[in-house]
């Protein structure tokens, strides 16, 4: 198994390779891509750490030493956010990135699975798939867009509020990746029952968690390193889809029927070959589908942004 790091020296790039060097089966082999000139350092740093997972970096404009033979390609190169800033101030900069970087991909690695965590994630897979379209090798199965910080945000959260322990919490979030499109289903938590107050109050500091840790780091950027466990827990369970374990499900926005989106974050049974089966959200409490309806219109928007960013 070969995975692919673009964006590697930066704050989520560099965590989220410490947790892959670490915690990849034995026999894969990890490649890291970033323009920075420290990222050959990075993975010289990296290959000190005794474990059976070879590792690479490279710098410069071309991806492709990195690319070559890849099965998951991760992105996460970019701008992060600075206090004031929404998700989607970062698209001007962003969207050209990840176009680039798709292109590469659509070139060297047509078949790998892409792991979108570059922000504003609506938008940003929106135009990976266009990018791949384009390129003729889209497959909607194997393009993600990382939206698992959501969830282990979630789960911190309730299991801080009930009492729990957070690895026995596990909070399906669905719709997309920023402000009112992120919908955390607290109603499908088993054994654990909320006040409308708390669905409310809870719901919203999931859909701010990202603001406070820009606001927290006072200019220096947005979440890394929970970003980096969050893009490691990601990427090490399609892995062992990838090898074959059944059963194996994670929560991504990905392409789907179109039932709310074209794009939608969802729970997904993952296997060899990217997403077997696309599970429906299930029965929703009246809040939850209220605000579903409304998150519906900000998210086509964010797709629409994307798809003509690339047709334009
Ligand atoms: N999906 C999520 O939940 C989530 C969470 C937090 C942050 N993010 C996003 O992830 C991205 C990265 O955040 P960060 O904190 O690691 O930022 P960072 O600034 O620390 O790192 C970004 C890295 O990208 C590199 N880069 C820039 N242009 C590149 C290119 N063309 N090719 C290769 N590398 C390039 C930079 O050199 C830098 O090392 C941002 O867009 C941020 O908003 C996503």
């Amino acid at each position: 198994m070969k995975v692919a790091v673009l964006g590697a020296a930066g704050g989520i790039g560099q965590a989220l390779a410490l947790l892959l060097k670490t915690q990849l089966p034995s026999g894969s082999e990890l490649t890291l891509y970033d323009i920075a000139p420290v990222t050959p350092g990075v993975a010289v740093d990296l290959s000190h750490i005794p474990t059976d997972v070879k590792i690479t970096g490279f710098a410069g404009e071309d991806a492709t030493p990195a690319l070559e033979g890849a099965d998951i390609v991760l992105i996460s190169a970019g701008v992060a956010r600075k206090p004031g800033m929404d998700r989607s101030d970062l698209f001007n900069v962003n969207a050209g990135i990840v176009k680039n970087l798709v292109q590469q991909i659509a070139k060297t690695c047509p078949t790998a699975c892409i792991g979108v965590i570059t922000n504003p994630v609506n938008t940003t897979v929106a135009i990976a798939a266009e990018v791949l379209k384009k390129a003729g090798v889209y497959n909607k199965d194997k393009l993600f867009g990382v939206s698992t910080l959501d969830i282990i945000r979630s789960n911190t959260f309730v299991a801080e509020l009930k009492g729990k322990n957070a690895a026995d919490v596990n909070v399906p979030v669905i719709g997309g990746h920023s402000g009112v499109t992120i919908l955390p289903l607290l109603s499908h938590v088993p054994d654990v029952s909320f006040t409308d107050d708390e669905v409310s109050a809870l719901t919203t500091r999931i859909q701010n968690a990202g603001t406070e840790v820009v606001e927290a780091k006072a200019g220096g950027g947005s979440a890394t390193l929970s970003m980096g466990l969050a893009a490691a827990r990601f990427c090490l369970s399609l892995v062992r889809a990838m090898k074959g374990e059944a059963g194996v499900v994670e929560c991504a926005y990905v392409e789907g029927d179109g039932e709310y989106a074209r794009f939608f974050a969802q729970p997904l049974l993952l296997g060899k070959n990217g997403i077997v089966e696309r599970q429906s959200p299930g029965v929703l409490s009246a809040f939850e589908k209220q605000a579903l309806e409304g998150l519906i219109d900000t998210l086509k928007k964010d797709i629409e942004l994307g798809v003509d960013f690339v047709n334009r």
